[in-house]
Order: C-alpha cells, then structure tokens, then sequence
C-alpha cells in the first residue's frame, strides 16, 4: 500500500508542476493585463486546455471593420493606405494575425511582403 501512496503524491506533484507551468506560459500580457483581463475574459473557463475562439475578441472589440486605415510598407518602402480589418480578404479571423501568448503575424504576408508588425 505504501508504495502507491508514495505514486499517488508522485503523481499529484507533476500534475501541480505541469498545471503551474501552464500558467507561467500563458499569462495574460501588454494592454489585456493592464485593463486585468482573466483567462475567461478570453477562453470563457478559468482553466483553459485549448486556444480561445476569435468570437472572444470580437464581445469586447467589435469586428473592427470601421477602424482607421493603416499605412502599408513594402519591403521595397512603396506605401499604400489600407484597412487591414477591412482588406480584398476580409473577414479574416483575429487570431490569424493577432494572439495572445505567442509571437503576433501579418497574414497579409502570405502573398504580400508588408513590414508593419501586428500588435
Ligand atoms: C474583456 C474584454 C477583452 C477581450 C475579450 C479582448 N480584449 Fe483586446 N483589449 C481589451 C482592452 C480593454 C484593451 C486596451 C484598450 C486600450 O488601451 O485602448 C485591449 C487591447 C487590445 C489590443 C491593442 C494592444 C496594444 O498593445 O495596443 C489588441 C491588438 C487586442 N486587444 C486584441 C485582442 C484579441 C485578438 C482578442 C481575442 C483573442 C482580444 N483582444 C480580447 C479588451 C479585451
Ligand atoms: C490581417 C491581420 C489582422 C487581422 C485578421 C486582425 N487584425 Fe487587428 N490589427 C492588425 C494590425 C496590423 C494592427 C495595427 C494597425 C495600426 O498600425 O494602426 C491591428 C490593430 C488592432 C487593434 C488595436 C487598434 C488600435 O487602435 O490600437 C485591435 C484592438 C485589433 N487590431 C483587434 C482585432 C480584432 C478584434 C480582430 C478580429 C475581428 C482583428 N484585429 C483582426 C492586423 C489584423
Ligand atoms: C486576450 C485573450 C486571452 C486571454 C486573456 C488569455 N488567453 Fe489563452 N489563448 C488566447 C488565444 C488567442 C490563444 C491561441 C494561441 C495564442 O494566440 O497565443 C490562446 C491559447 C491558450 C492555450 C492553448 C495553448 C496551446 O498550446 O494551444 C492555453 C492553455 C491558454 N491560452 C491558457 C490561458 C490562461 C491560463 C490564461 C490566463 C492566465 C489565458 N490563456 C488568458 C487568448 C487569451
Ligand atoms: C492570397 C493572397 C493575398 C493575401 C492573403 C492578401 N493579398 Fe493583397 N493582394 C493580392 C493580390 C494578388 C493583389 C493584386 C496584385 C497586386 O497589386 O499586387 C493584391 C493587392 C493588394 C493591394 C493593392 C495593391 C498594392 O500593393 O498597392 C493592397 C493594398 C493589398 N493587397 C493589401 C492586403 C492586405 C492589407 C492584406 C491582409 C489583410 C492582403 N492584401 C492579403 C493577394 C493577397
């Protein structure tokens, strides 16, 4: 008997170990810790497993269809005026460019080679 109580505290201290790391990996950051967003703000649970559904964004931000146009930047430094919430590829999901816990990117640059970074 002792030696399974022995695995079960085993057991019970990766667990708390991996849920932990969990966290520290996928704080809230930048402007959302700021205005003290929480997971469920994003994920709708407390203790999400999976990625959050743009569907979230869209509660607090609106489809952002009606913001400013933004200067495009080539890599050959030709500009152009753009709404990028608005583009010939609309709609695109919000987590296509934006994210939350990893490095943003410009889905535009599938075909384009834009410089401006995403926040
Ligand atoms: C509970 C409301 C809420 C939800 C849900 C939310 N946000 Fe935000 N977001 C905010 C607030 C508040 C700010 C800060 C606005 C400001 O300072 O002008 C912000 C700021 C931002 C910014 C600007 C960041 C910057 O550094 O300027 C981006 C981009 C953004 N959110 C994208 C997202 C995306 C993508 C999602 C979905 C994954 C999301 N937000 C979900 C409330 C929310
Ligand atoms: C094709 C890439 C792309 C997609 C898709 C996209 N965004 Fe953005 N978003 C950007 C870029 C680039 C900026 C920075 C614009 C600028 O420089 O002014 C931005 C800026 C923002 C900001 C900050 C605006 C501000 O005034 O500071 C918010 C909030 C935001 N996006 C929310 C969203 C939400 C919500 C969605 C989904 C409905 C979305 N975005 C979809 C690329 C994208
Ligand atoms: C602003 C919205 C937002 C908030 C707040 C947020 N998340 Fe996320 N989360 C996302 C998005 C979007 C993804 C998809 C991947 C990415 O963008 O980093 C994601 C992905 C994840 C994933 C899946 C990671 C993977 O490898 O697939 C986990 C787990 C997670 N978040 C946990 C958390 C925890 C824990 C918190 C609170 C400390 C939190 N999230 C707060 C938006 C959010
Ligand atoms: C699937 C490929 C593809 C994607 C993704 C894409 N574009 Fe385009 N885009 C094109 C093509 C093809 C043209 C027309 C040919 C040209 O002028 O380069 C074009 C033209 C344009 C133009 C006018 C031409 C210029 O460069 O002056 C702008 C501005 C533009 N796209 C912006 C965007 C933005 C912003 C995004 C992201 C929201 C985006 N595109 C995503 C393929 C794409």
């Amino acid at each position: 008997m002792r030696k399974f109580a022995h695995l079960g505290v085993g057991l019970t201290l990766i667990f708390v170990v991996t849920l932990t790391y969990a966290a520290s990996k996928n704080e809230v950051s930048g402007k959302h810790k700021e205005n003290s967003l929480e997971c469920a703000d994003c994920h709708g649970v407390n203790e999400p497993a999976a990625a959050a559904e743009p569907e979230a964004c869209i509660q607090c931000h609106g489809d952002m269809l009606d913001a400013e146009a933004v200067i495009f930047v080539d890599k050959k430094g030709k500009q152009t005026e753009h709404y990028v919430h608005d583009s010939h590829e609309a709609p695109i999901a919000c987590t296509e460019c934006h994210a939350a816990h990893k490095p943003t990117r410009l889905y535009c640059n599938k075909c384009h080679d834009f410089t401006n970074k995403v926040p």
